[in-house]
């Protein structure tokens, strides 16, 4: 899968490892292609910048999936639920992670670095990219009724 990764500063956040190129890492890991959509250091950056290189990265059609980080996941599932088409999911949970791909069919998945461990976040992001859209009649109702 094509997968536009992006975070703020939160996701090269000490202490190491940094969560952002552990991340992506992983993901390679797992034969997925990462389209880097930024930040790539330490230094303090807007959240909402990245959060729409990833959209933008998803709605052009060259990434399938995104992955967003900040502090907390909140503020950039703001920023990406702002873009038409986005569904971007905050999880913090396994079940989170999962009901957001089986009913809300979520496109961007957001994580919060001071809320989760690393091994949290990729165990998150597995169990994500793994379930399909449930597809049931319901779900796919209320999914076409936000555009
Ligand atoms: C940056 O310090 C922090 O505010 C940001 O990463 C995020 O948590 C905002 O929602």
């Amino acid at each position: 899968m094509r997968i536009a990764v992006g975070s703020d500063h939160a996701g090269y956040e000490d202490p190491p490892p940094w969560y952002k190129p552990a991340i992506m890492e992983h993901l390679k890991s797992r034969g997925h292609e990462v389209i880097d959509c930024g930040t790539n250091g330490p230094e303090s950056v807007d959240y909402p910048d990245f959060a729409g290189k990833v959209c933008q990265s998803i709605l052009s059609g060259e990434a399938e999936r995104g992955v967003l980080m900040c502090g907390t996941g909140i503020g950039v599932g703001i920023a990406a639920n702002r873009y038409k088409g986005i569904r971007a999911a905050t999880c913090a949970t396994p079940d989170m992670a999962r009901l957001s791909r089986e009913h809300n069919n979520a496109n961007v998945i957001c994580l919060g670095r001071r809320i989760l461990s690393l091994d949290k976040c990729i165990q998150l992001i597995d169990i994500w990219l793994d379930t399909p859209f449930s597809g049931g009649e319901r779900h796919t109702r209320r999914v076409e009724k936000m555009g």
